[in-house]
């Protein structure tokens, strides 16, 4: 039985001290603990504060983003060593917006999961569709497309620290999330593609979590589909009720 993950993504949003409340607050209405693995991803700016917050609960910290070499001449990055020293446990990869807004493609997303792993991060990979593939009956063939090439190279015992987030692109932010029975339909067929590559229980063993629009009025219809194992939430990460609920929805 999977356990399910749900995981906040802060995005470009909260200040070191913001961040440092907002965990406050989280860390408060979280406390009994739950049945889910729950993280939260701040920018890197608020890692080191918001780490100090989460100490000693069950909330785990990630990050956004990553470059794939351990060091050097590239200005504005971070590596993974960095985030293992900042106290991450997690990294968000390959995020559309890293995608779409920075030029993110499926050969530097295997790049900088083959760096998280060799530094001992637990890697989350988006996926996920943009409304004209959907509208042209392509979703499930561009989601087969970035799970293949995203995860190129790794064996079945790599592929069990990751997570893979399933995030179709017209959907987040947007307040238009799929439906459940459309995130299952995409979900089980990753899971399938993912016994074709790794082995029926490795595939059986990944995560898959859902991301776009979750909230807490939509969370628990998502959660409840079987191929379904948590959620990467965004806009809803940002108010400690609204992400509490999510949790206690899964
Ligand atoms: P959203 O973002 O929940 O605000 O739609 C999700 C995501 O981008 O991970």
């Amino acid at each position: 039985m999977r356990r399910k993950f749900i995981a906040g993504n802060w995005k470009m949003n909260k200040t070191a001290e913001e961040g440092a409340a907002l965990a406050r607050e989280l860390v408060k209405a979280l406390a009994g603990g739950g049945k889910a693995d729950v993280a939260v991803c701040p920018p890197f700016t608020a890692l080191a504060a918001v780490g100090a917050e989460l100490k000693g609960s069950a909330i785990a910290l990630g990050a956004q983003n990553m470059h794939w070499e351990k060091s050097g001449a590239f200005t504005g990055e971070v590596s993974a060593g960095m985030l293992v020293s900042a106290g991450c446990k997690y990294v968000i990869l390959g995020h559309s917006e890293r995608r779409g807004l920075f030029g993110e493609t499926d050969a530097t997303v295997n790049r900088k999961l083959a760096a998280a792993l060799a530094a001992g991060l637990a890697p989350i990979v988006c996926v996920g569709e943009v409304l004209a593939e959907r509208e042209a009956g392509r979703t499930l063939e561009v989601v087969a497309g970035q799970v293949r090439n995203s995860l190129a190279n790794l064996d079945a015992r790599d592929m069990l620290k990751v997570t893979l987030a399933y995030e179709p692109v017209w959907a987040i932010g947007t307040g238009r999330n799929a439906t459940p029975e459309q995130a299952q339909e995409v979900h089980a067929a990753i899971r399938g593609l993912l016994a074709e590559l790794f082995g029926k229980a490795s595939a059986e063993a990944v995560r898959i979590q859902y991301g776009g629009s979750v909230n807490a009025a939509n969370a628990k219809s998502i959660l409840s589909m079987p191929d379904v194992d948590g959620a990467l939430v965004g806009g809803a990460s940002l108010k400690a009720a609204d992400f509490a609920a999510i949790v206690g929805s899964s």
